[in-house]
């Protein structure tokens, strides 16, 4: 199968292995920067608006009108929630055609065709956006919005915007430190990364993105696996190693994040993009079918633990090799969905 004729999921999915080991890492690099694959590439903007726009931004919409937890936002943050809505939306219109940021008089007019949406506002005048402007923010942008307060030589979860959180829940987190949040990480093998990892973000500075990916699994297209709808999706995932349609049940879930120090405030922004991509297609890449078998064999117990891979990791392996041996192609007939 020639890379062309991958659908454009598999093409722009950011592949989180580069060998055929995977152990935690401070694992950063300067964005955005275009990263080739063996279907297509990913990563040259920082914002990545892809054909799911419209249905993820209408699925946060309804999320965050059933559960407002999902927006938390401690007081002395406002200023850098507005300083991370400006951000985004010079990022989007430096990239995307249909997107206008202008100055009219003291304010701005933000007009996105694709969306239909037209607004006129006063920067830091919170009555004149319809929504708190980091919910503005999150319903212009695919990514889940977390931002950091930095005092005391640490870093503080101290507000966010988070719909698609991968298995923790923001009104639960917010107001802890970084080392904090990161409890649940399995430390013998982070091996200090998490500790290096804040002092590298408290050195960063405005103008000057980073990024790095993180990988799990999720069972179904479902973005929203937070803590906080467990009673939605714990029963999927537990079933899951056992689902007659495996193939289709399972999915990769990437999270691609960029840490970006805002220019006012001097807070830390931390965007999460999710990407899901049904091991069907994995199996259809034999490369990446080789690649995912030999980093699930050598991975640590306790990484396997704490992502949730322990009971599904056998199946995986036998599907990945049995795929990886026939050459693979797709294994049900299936249209472009994406
Ligand atoms: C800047 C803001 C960051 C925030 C707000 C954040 C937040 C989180 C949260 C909420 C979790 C889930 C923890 C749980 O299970 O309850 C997590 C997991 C994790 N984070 Fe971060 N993180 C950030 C940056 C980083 C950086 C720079 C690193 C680099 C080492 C990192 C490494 C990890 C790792 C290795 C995991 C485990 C993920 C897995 O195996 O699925 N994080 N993070």
């Amino acid at each position: 199968m020639s890379p062309f004729d991958h659908p454009s999921r598999v093409r722009s999915f950011p592949w989180p292995f580069t060998g055929d080991s995977y152990r935690y890492s401070a694992n950063v690099e300067p964005a955005p920067k275009l990263r080739r694959t063996v279907t297509g590439a990913w990563g040259g903007t920082i914002l990545d608006l892809d054909n799911q726009y419209e249905a993820e931004l209408a699925e946060r919409h309804a999320i965050l009108q059933r559960d407002s937890s999902r927006f938390v936002e401690l007081p002395h943050m406002r200023p850098a929630a507005w300083d991370a809505l400006l951000w985004g939306l010079r990022a989007l219109c430096a990239q995307e055609a249909d997107m206008r940021l202008e100055r009219a008089g003291e304010g701005f007019i933000w007009t996105n065709d694709r969306l239909g949406v037209r607004h006129a506002f006063r920067y830091g005048a919170d009555e004149s956006l319809p929504a708190p402007p980091l919910v503005f923010l999150a319903s212009q942008i695919q990514d889940d919005i977390v931002l950091l307060d930095q005092r005391e030589g640490q870093l503080w979860v101290d507000a966010g915007c988070v719909t698609f959180a991968s298995n923790w829940s923001l009104a639960f987190n917010i107001g802890m430190s970084f080392l904090e949040i990161h409890g649940p990480v399995p430390q013998n093998y982070a091996d200090g990364a998490i500790p290096r990892a804040e002092q590298f973000l408290m050195r960063l500075q405005a103008g000057q993105p980073f990024r790095r990916m993180n990988w799990t699994s999720t069972a179904g297209h479902r973005l929203d696996t937070a803590l906080d709808s467990y009673a939605d999706w714990g029963a999927s995932r537990q079933a899951m190693a056992g689902a007659e349609a495996f193939a289709e049940v399972f999915h990769m879930r990437v999270e691609v994040q960029h840490f970006i120090r805002l220019p006012e405030s001097g807070a830390i922004m931390f965007l999460i993009r999710t990407y899901l991509l049904p091991l069907s297609d994995i199996l259809a890449v034999p490369a990446w079918a080789r690649q995912f078998a030999l980093v699930l064999t050598d991975l640590p117990d306790d990484i396997i633990q704490y992502k949730g891979l322990a009971a599904l990791r056998p199946r995986l392996i036998r599907s990945l090799t049995q795929a990886d041996a026939t050459g693979s192609r797709y294994p049900h007939t299936q249209t472009d969905l994406s």
